[in-house]
């Protein structure tokens, strides 16, 4: 087991590429499953989401190949292999194993997803969904058994706005018979990607990218190639890295559309950033002030970003209030914060930072991926050395971060944890 320690205050200057989405990615590799022929996929990132759902795909018979940054999916000896423990429960993106062989096999047996602990992160949108196209839905021993005699399309009204129920729903509709339409769907980049591939494998989908998605279903879907489009969270991470510390930073492969909401609360901040076609440079300009934010589904503030701007905020004049509505209990990185000398108070599942403040090295923990990236940030900025525990939330969703880091100018590196150091780690 490793830890990460950031030596802070080190200005950084360069351009850092941004990779594949992950919030993509773990939704398009179990798309494969629905192909009768093999599917290539580009763009993506090296990261530990990605080799558990490769492994995935292997367990149910997949014949999966990676050469750097493309992956080979042939799924045509696939089986509806039950997988209800294990490997699914390591993420959360496991759940789209149920919509994809459900799709193709019209059964699946899942474990529960694992994942981020965020507060309570129900499935019964997906479920709800299943159920309306004709599965019979059981959970039976923390595993979901799905089963349909046929799929049928169906109109299926969200109650909530969910990414993963509108993916799930997406891709058990595309091989039902007839049409689907999905309403107060999830309008999230990675919706479209999805779609993206979905309709190059034959499917027949309109309205992705808006809250109204018409499917119509079709018998078989085959093979195709697809790239990944750029990763909007890690992109806004390494913004704010650079909004942070940057004395000019380029931030490179990203879709500056996708982070507007952000973009627009840096420059309220008084953060300079340009943005070209698909490259912003940022550049910190003191003294930033206080803002406050929201986070919303999209196109609002999206709250993957929610913790790691809360940690910039420790650096802004005056008082910045930070309110998740999307999970309202994602809030453990403040303590660890706090411990870093931040000034910030919780009040009804609101973040109230007082800044700026001098930020000074300490041991913290990263309870999950976005906290981790919240605690890089903080370290980048204080004075001495922090430890952060947790490192493997943060290599589930972040690509070389210590070499991207790197690169740009700060002093960040991994070492081996102490056995004395793991235990205290595990009690903690
Ligand atoms: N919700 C329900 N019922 C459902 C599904 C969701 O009540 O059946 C609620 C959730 O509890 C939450 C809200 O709806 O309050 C939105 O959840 P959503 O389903 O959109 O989240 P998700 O699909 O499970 C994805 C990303 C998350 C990201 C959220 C919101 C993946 C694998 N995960 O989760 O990413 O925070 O959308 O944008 O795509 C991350 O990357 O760090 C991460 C946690």
């Amino acid at each position: 087991m490793e830890k990460l320690l950031v030596e802070g205050g080190k200005p950084l200057r360069g351009k850092v590429r941004i990779s594949g989405a992950k919030n993509s990615a773990v939704a398009l590799l179990p798309a494969a499953i629905l192909a009768d022929s093999p599917v290539i996929i580009e763009g993506l990132p090296a990261i530990s989401d990605v080799d558990i759902l490769s492994e995935l795909l292997e367990e149910i018979g997949g014949k999966v190949h990676k050469d750097g940054q493309t992956i080979h999916i042939d799924p045509s000896a696939m089986i509806s292999m039950p997988l209800p423990n294990g490997r699914v429960k390591k993420l959360r993106a496991s759940y789209y194993f149920m919509g994809a062989m459900l799709g193709r096999f019209k059964k699946a047996v899942i474990g529960l997803p694992g994942g981020c602990h965020l507060g309570p992160r129900p499935i019964d949108q997906h479920i709800k969904g299943f159920e309306a196209l004709g599965a019979k839905v059981t959970n039976e021993q923390g595993a979901v058994y799905l089963r349909a005699e046929a799929l049928k399309g169906a109109r299926i009204y969200l109650d909530v706005v969910s990414v993963g129920a509108t993916i799930n729903i997406m891709l058990a509709a595309v091989r039902a018979k007839g049409k689907t339409i999905i309403e107060n769907a999830a309008k999230e980049p990675e919706i479209i990607d999805v779609a993206t591939l979905l309709t190059s494998m034959g499917a027949k989908i309109k309205g992705a990218g808006t809250d109204v998605i018409r499917i119509e279903g079709v018998d078989r879907l085959h093979g195709c190639q697809h790239t990944i489009i750029p990763d909007r969270i890690e992109a806004g991470t390494y913004t704010i890295i650079a909004a942070a510390m940057g004395e000019e930073v380029m931030i490179d492969n990203v879709i500056p559309q996708h982070l507007e909401s952000l973009i627009a609360k840096l420059r309220e901040a008084g953060v300079d950033i340009e943005d070209q076609d698909d490259q912003l440079i940022v550049r910190k300009i003191a003294p930033m002030k206080s803002v406050d934010i929201k986070t919303l589904v999209y196109p609002g503030f999206p709250t993957d970003l929610q913790q790691p701007i809360t940690a910039l905020l420790t650096q802004a004049h005056g008082t910045g209030v930070v309110t998740d509505t999307i999970y309202q209990a994602r809030l453990k990185h403040i303590d660890e914060l706090r411990r870093m000398n931040a000034q910030i108070k919780v009040e009804g599942g609101s973040a109230i930072i007082s800044g700026p403040v001098k930020l000074e090295g300490a041991k913290v923990k990263a309870s999950d991926l976005r906290a981790g990236a919240a605690l890089i940030v903080a370290g980048l900025m204080a004075q001495g050395i922090t430890e952060i525990t947790g490192l493997d939330h943060i290599d589930r969703g972040y690509e070389c971060i210590v070499e991207k880091l790197t690169n740009l100018g700060a002093v960040i590196w991994r070492e081996k944890m102490t056995p004395e150091e793991i235990e205290q780690f595990q009690n903690s």
